[in-house]
């Protein structure tokens, strides 16, 4: 088992997650989202909870099978984030809405840790 972000990460993107976790590299930054890698995390599940917007869920959920694929493909493409930062100012107007990955989703990468942005 690990741990995979849903869509529910679309436009929040609070990063508290970022900071509880023992694992540096487990994260990685999109443009709007993050996604986890499954072969970095050590499937502790501190991140679980931390997340406002509860996004993040156990791989062995129904409704997180459907984000396995998509944090495996952008874990290898999108920069790892190591410490969090600001969300977007418009961050709890997304909390909960639906269809945000047809919707919002971007497969930009985000700047990951190398900026404050
Ligand atoms: Fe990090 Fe643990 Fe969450 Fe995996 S389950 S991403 S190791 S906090
Ligand atoms: Fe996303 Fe929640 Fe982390 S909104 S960035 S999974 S704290």
């Amino acid at each position: 088992m690990t741990f995979v972000v849903t869509e529910d990460c679309i436009k929040c993107k609070y990063t508290d997650c970022v900071d509880v976790c023992p694992v540096p590299g487990c994260f990685l930054e999109g443009e709007n989202m993050l996604v986890i890698d499954a072969a970095t995390c050590i499937d502790c599940g501190i991140c679980e909870p931390s997340c406002p917007a509860d996004a993040i869920l156990p791989d062995s959920y129904e409704e997180a099978a459907k984000w396995v694929e998509l944090n495996r493909r952008y874990a290898s493409e999108w920069p790892v984030i190591t410490r969090s930062k600001p969300a977007p100012e418009d961050a709890e107007q997304f909390e909960g809405v639906p269809d945000k990955y047809a919707n919002y989703f971007s497969p930009l990468p985000g700047r990951g840790s190398a900026s404050p942005g």
